[in-house]
């Protein structure tokens, strides 16, 4: 059997490399990446709290694990991705490239352009390279998110819903309602993968990631760390949180924190991805990758806490002007029958923080120097 790992350099990507190799020694795994997470941190002036290998040193140390290849490419270009699928034919695709910032897609209309082109391209390269390859039984499994849903007023169904309309009735696919130029490539990937899916019989697994966190996994640790970025951009607010009590700066509310979000854990993320390598796919199956919503206010309260606990330090939790355009309040339900079946005994989003706080406390320092990356411009003199 053939692994192939997009986006292997990436905060879920490394890790779930590393997991793939320890569950299939015996089997080919290929990761990929062009390492364009490294050039956006750089390029909005920030840095992984947590230091990790050059892509050199990851291909070496991988390379030492088992039959891994880690190969560097840029998936919107059909010529490379032909060559990847014609090469390797591989039994499963673990789609996790992207360009993954919302408020990034959202500075300009070249971020919004270059989010879409890069998802969806990349995306669809991959689709296409499967046809024209004669491949369409490969299981294709692509994090996609759980803001594709938005932020409806009903509980959020795992993909599908019944759909009654004046005396007819269907199954249809949830109606999209992101809430950012990213959160959109995500919809057209969706709406992409379900055509392939209809069209050419392949079984597609859509896993809606919700919000990541966690610093570690058991193999991703160490030299083999995985990025940990805190900044305003490609910080998830968990760890925006985590780095600001970590070094005694207020922890940032947007307005009074009363919208839900979804959470899952780092662990829980990573080895979903490798149940779903073990299974030939069924279909288009939809797993909202959660545990469900907290709110934002009571994440706050629960970083708070573990920051007393685990480093003896008082924070202040302090609300600022919400730069987002979203409801100012919103309970989240998500349904998750499907994404609870696959992770068996899921960890805890509480472990995951405390866990955070213990790797970060040695990196302060470069916490510090970045501060001024927590916040947008206009936001920072408000703190
Ligand atoms: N981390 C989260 O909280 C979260 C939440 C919801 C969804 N997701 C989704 O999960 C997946 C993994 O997210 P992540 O947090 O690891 O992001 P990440 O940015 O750390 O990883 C994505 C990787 O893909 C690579 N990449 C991007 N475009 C590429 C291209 N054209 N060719 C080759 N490589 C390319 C990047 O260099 C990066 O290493 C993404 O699809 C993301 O949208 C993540």
């Amino acid at each position: 059997m053939t692994i192939l790992v997009t986006g292997a350099d990436g905060y879920v990507g490394w890790p779930a490399l590393l997991r793939l190799a320890k569950t299939f020694p015996d089997e080919r795994i290929v990761g990929v990446d062009n390492f364009a997470r490294r050039r956006w941190v750089e390029e909005i002036g920030s840095v992984s709290a947590i230091p990790i290998l050059s892509p050199r040193e990851r291909k070496r140390k991988v390379e030492e694990l088992g039959k891994i290849s880690f190969v560097e490419g840029d998936l919107t270009s059909k010529e490379f991705v032909n060559v990847l699928v014609r090469v390797y034919e591989p039994d499963m695709v673990i789609h996790l490239a992207a360009q993954p910032s919302a408020p990034y897609s959202q500075i300009s209309w070249e971020k919004a352009v270059y989010t879409q082109y890069n998802n969806n391209i990349s995306t669809l390269n991959l689709l296409w390279a499967l046809k024209e390859n004669g491949l369409l039984s490969t299981h294709f499994i692509a994090a996609t998110t759980t803001g594709v849903y938005g932020a409806p007023e009903y509980p959020i169904p795992e993909g599908f819903y019944e759909v009654e309309y004046k005396g007819g009735r269907d199954v249809v696919p949830h109606p999209h309602m992101a809430g950012s130029f990213y959160h959109m490539s995500k919809c057209n990937d969706v709406n992409n993968m379900y055509l392939a899916h209809k069209q050419w019989g392949l079984n597609v697994s859509d896993v809606r990631v919700a919000i990541v966190t966690g610093a570690t996994t058991e193999e991703a640790r160490g030299e083999l760390a995985t990025r940990f970025d805190f900044d305003f951009y490609f910080g998830v607010v968990t760890h925006r949180f985590c780095a600001q009590a970590l070094i005694g700066y207020p922890i940032t509310v947007y307005g009074r924190g009363q919208q839900g979000k979804p959470f899952v854990t780092l662990e829980d993320c990573v080895q979903s991805f490798v149940e779903l390598a073990k299974m030939d796919g069924d279909g288009y199956t939809v797993y909202n990758q959660t545990l469900g919503a907290v709110k934002i206010i009571e994440l706050a309260e629960m970083i708070r806490e573990a920051a007393a606990e685990e480093i003896g330090l008082e924070v202040e939790i302090k609300h600022v002007p919400n730069p987002r355009v979203e409801k100012e309040e919103h309970e989240m339900f998500i349904e998750n029958d499907n994404f609870r079946k696959l992770v068996g005994k899921p960890t805890d989003l509480k472990d995951a923080i405390a866990d955070i706080f213990r790797e970060l406390e040695s990196r302060k320092a470069i916490i510090e120097a970045y501060k001024d990356r927590f916040l947008p411009k206009a936001l920072l003199n408000q703190r």
